[in-house]
Parts: structure tokens; sequence; C-alpha cells
């Protein structure tokens, strides 16, 4: 190890220069090719060509490329590098004081990007692999607004209009981040909208309809394929958006070789899989090459299960079924996810390399009530002064578990886990909790229908 970095008792940093430059893609590595994507009209393997009118070409290639190792264009690395990148891993030793667990706690810290959280990753590469191909407007959908504000910010440094179809309830219940997209110059409707068939069938049934992410999807999948100029941009569960995201496992993977430790734990949250997928792969790697048995645990929402009861089936991503059918744990394309307050979570299938992983075993998720995760929340609050993302409090919610188990048995276990945003827009959602008003969903029943046999 002959890395340049500073390590203090609570921090480890990289030097700048020290960034990874190239992401790591996992299809390289996975013991068999992923399912392919099908045509939602022939159901056969989707040609790549067809999605060059959705996505920019690069981005259709790195979606199926196999090459381990994908070169970040130097744009990017320098985009990255103003964020700030290469970010800190935080050794949380008050947590660990508080929890009296002889466990190491660690957590990369993503909430330091001007939005909040890891989305930029994926949202600078987007933007730059448009605008290199010409493209000079960017539709996206966004549910509580991490995802939009990301891409907005993004569209900003490279010079491309923006424009977001943000679930409606999230649009009149989080005004911070809409704000926030709208100063970066995006245009912002809630989702349904009068901006689209789709949206405009579905407010004349019901003309308050709340949305739901698989519907602001269809709205910017018809708003892209209707306008010249204009490709669709997604923050999750895609090959290529993970495949980005990997520039947070890289740095850590480093982070900890300077420290001279490896973890025995890595978790993250999953509401479309990108910041997990993202931190675990470059640690994944290594387990599918057979030199750690490390653990790894994703963790969701009870109220939107979709890996924990969800099927291993080919399900559209959008609820109008325009999107490709992607082979994925799903709890079906036209789940009605409750209104939990950890809006990035509310989506009802799952990155198919992670639905892959933990179909096979080599990951394993847990699922948690949002009371549960939001007192894990005010436990973080008072130990280390920290205003967790609802989202990314799912994962702690696993991490202080597992550290009092570990007080339990004694064992030193080090559990590295991505902050994957910091909570500090989400105050409405603490304000219910504090005023014990939160409620707790859970589905009674998953039915997803078969739509390949
Ligand atoms: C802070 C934060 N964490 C996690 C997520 C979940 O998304 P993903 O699973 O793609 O990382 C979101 C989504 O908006 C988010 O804002």
């Amino acid at each position: 190890m002959d890395f340049k970095a500073q390590k203090s008792e609570y921090f480890t940093t990289l030097d700048m220069d020290e960034i990874p430059t190239a992401w790591y893609n996992i299809q390289a590595d996975l013991p068999e090719p992923l399912p392919p994507p099908l045509d939602p009209t022939t159901l056969k393997p989707i040609d790549p060509k067809l999605l060059e009118r959705i996505f920019a070409k690069e981005l259709i290639r790195q979606e199926v490329s196999t090459e381990r190792f994908i070169k970040i264009p130097e744009e990017v690395l320098d985009a990255y590098l103003r964020l700030p990148r290469p970010t800190p891993l935080y050794r949380a030793r008050r947590l660990e004081k508080f929890l009296k667990t002889p466990a190491k706690i660690y957590f990369k810290c993503e909430n330091f990007s001007p939005t909040g959280s890891h989305k930029t990753n994926t949202a600078i590469a987007q933007a730059y692999y448009n605008k290199e191909q010409g493209i000079k407007r960017l539709v996206t959908e966004t549910g509580a607004g991490q995802w939009g504000t990301a891409l907005a910010f993004a569209c900003t440094i490279f010079g491309l209009k923006c424009r977001i179809y943000m679930v409606r309830v999230s649009y009149q219940q989080k005004p911070g981040r809409r704000t926030i997209a709208q100063l970066y110059g995006a245009e912002m409707f809630p989702s349904p909208s009068d901006q689209t068939n789709f949206g405009r069938k579905l407010l004349r049934e019901n003309p308050n309809h709340p949305g739901t992410l698989g519907i602001a999807i269809s709205e910017a999948i018809e708003d892209t394929v209707t306008h010249e100029d204009t490709r669709y941009s997604l923050g999750s569960v895609l090959n290529h958006v993970l495949l980005h995201q990997t520039i947070i496992g890289l740095e850590a993977k480093k982070q900890f070789e300077i420290i001279g430790e490896y973890p025995d734990v890595v978790c993250g949250c999953i509401g479309g899989g990108s910041n997990y997928a993202g931190f675990c792969y470059p640690f994944m790697m290594d387990k599918l090459k057979g030199k750690t048995e490390t653990e790894f645990v994703a963790c969701e929402s009870k109220a939107v299960p979709h890996t924990t009861k969800g099927v291993y089936t080919y399900d559209f991503g959008d609820t109008a079924e325009m999107t490709p059918l992607l082979k994925m744990l799903t709890i079906g394309h036209g789940y009605a996810c409750p209104p939990i307050h950890a809006g990035g979570l509310r989506y009802h299938g799952m990155a198919p390399s992670i639905s892959y992983l933990i179909y096979k075993g080599y990951m394993r998720s847990v699922a948690y009530h949002q009371t549960e995760v939001f007192q894990a929340a005010q436990i973080l609050a008072q130990a280390e002064g920290l205003i967790i993302a609802p989202e990314t409090a799912h994962s702690l919610k696993f991490v202080i578990d597992e550290a009092l188990r570990c007080r339990k048995t004694g064992e030193k276990k080090v559990i590295a886990m991505n902050y994957s945003g910091h909570g500090l827009l989400d105050l409405g959602a603490y304000e219910q909790f504090l005023a014990g008003k939160l409620m707790d969903y859970e589905p009674e029943k998953i039915e997803v229908p078969t739509i390949v046999e």
C-alpha cells in the first residue's frame, strides 16, 4: 500500500490524485451472464440498437459490457473531484461507544455531495455522455427528489436542459428538493401531469392521483420519445447506473487497505440497488473469486419488500408497460407502494445484478418498518450528531442490531455501511416521527403476474 492518504482516529481520506480512474463492472465476474432484457412487444431479447432513442449510445454499450474495468473520462473525473471526491471513510466511534459494542463501525460518506446523496456519481456520468453525443435535453422522474436534484445539478454542469416528473405526493410534501432542482434551472412537473398522454389519462380518472415512481417513469419515457434531441436518464436499477456508483466501493477498498482492515459485513439500503451495488461490488469481486467470506446485507423497507418477499421473474420497469422487461426480484409493476417517508425505497423492482446475487445466495436481504428505522436514526443523531436520510437509516438499523449482537457474542466484527445520504431535507418526516405519527405498512399478500413463461 503506497497511497497518499490521511488517516485520523475518525476519518480516512484519499488524496485527490488517488481517485480511482476506472469503474468496476461486476458483469465480468458473475458466475453466468445476467438474463437479457426482453422487448416488451416480442418478449424476445431486445436489440440494444432499439434503445438508442431512449439512452445515450455509450450508456447502452456500458449496459451490456462485460469488460471488467471501464475508464472514467477526464471530464467526469474532474466533476467528481469538485463534488468533492474521494469521500471520506468515517469510523463511528461514538456510536460504537453508545452501543457498548466491540464491533467497529465504518460509514462511507456519500452525504457530502452538493445535493446530499450518492446520486451525483451517475448523474454526472450520464449528463457527460449525453452531451458528448450532442443531446440537448434530459428527462427523468424522481420520487423524493434526491435523483431529480442530482440530475438537475449535473445538467447545469454540462449545459443541458433538464425536465423532471416528480411523484405528485412528494412534489407536495417535499418542496425543498423541488426548489433545489428549480434553482438549478430544471423544469419540474408533479406526476401524473398534464404534459403526457399517460398522465392526462390518469388525471381524468383521478384528479388527485398521488402518483408512483412507475407512473413517473412512464411519463418521462413518453416525453423522451416525443421530443427530438432528448434522451431519458435513470437514477438506479440499470447496469450502467450501478457501474458509475462503483467509484464509492473502489475508494472504500483503498481506504480499508490504508487502515489495514477488511470488512466482515458490507451493508447498505436498497431502493433500486444503485448505492449499495456501487459500494459493495468491489468487495463482492473478491468474494466471487473465492478470496473472502465477507457477508453482504441489503436493507429494504417492509412496506416495499421487493427482495424479501418478491419473485425472481421478468417484469416491467414502469406502470404503463413501456420499458423493456428485466429479470429481477419484483413485487409487481402494479404494486401501489405505501407512502413511507423513505421515498427512494418505493420502487417495485430491484437491479438485475443485485436480484441475481440475492437469488443465488451471495448476499442476503433484511426488511424493516419505518418506525424502528427512525428510532435507529434518532440513536445516531444523539450518539454522533448526524441526521441521516430515511433511506440510509434502513441500513443503519441493521448496523445497530448487528453491533448489539456483537456485544452479546463479543465478536469484533468490522461492519461497513454506505452512508448514502443526509436527512437535512427530510425534517418533515422526522417531525412526524417525533410527534408519534408514523405508520408502519406491510402488504398482506404479494401477487406478481407472470409475463414471460
Ligand atoms: C439517500 C438515498 N439512499 C438510497 C436511495 C435508494 O436508491 P438506490 O437503491 O438506487 O441507491 C435513494 C434514492 O433516492 C436515496 O436518495
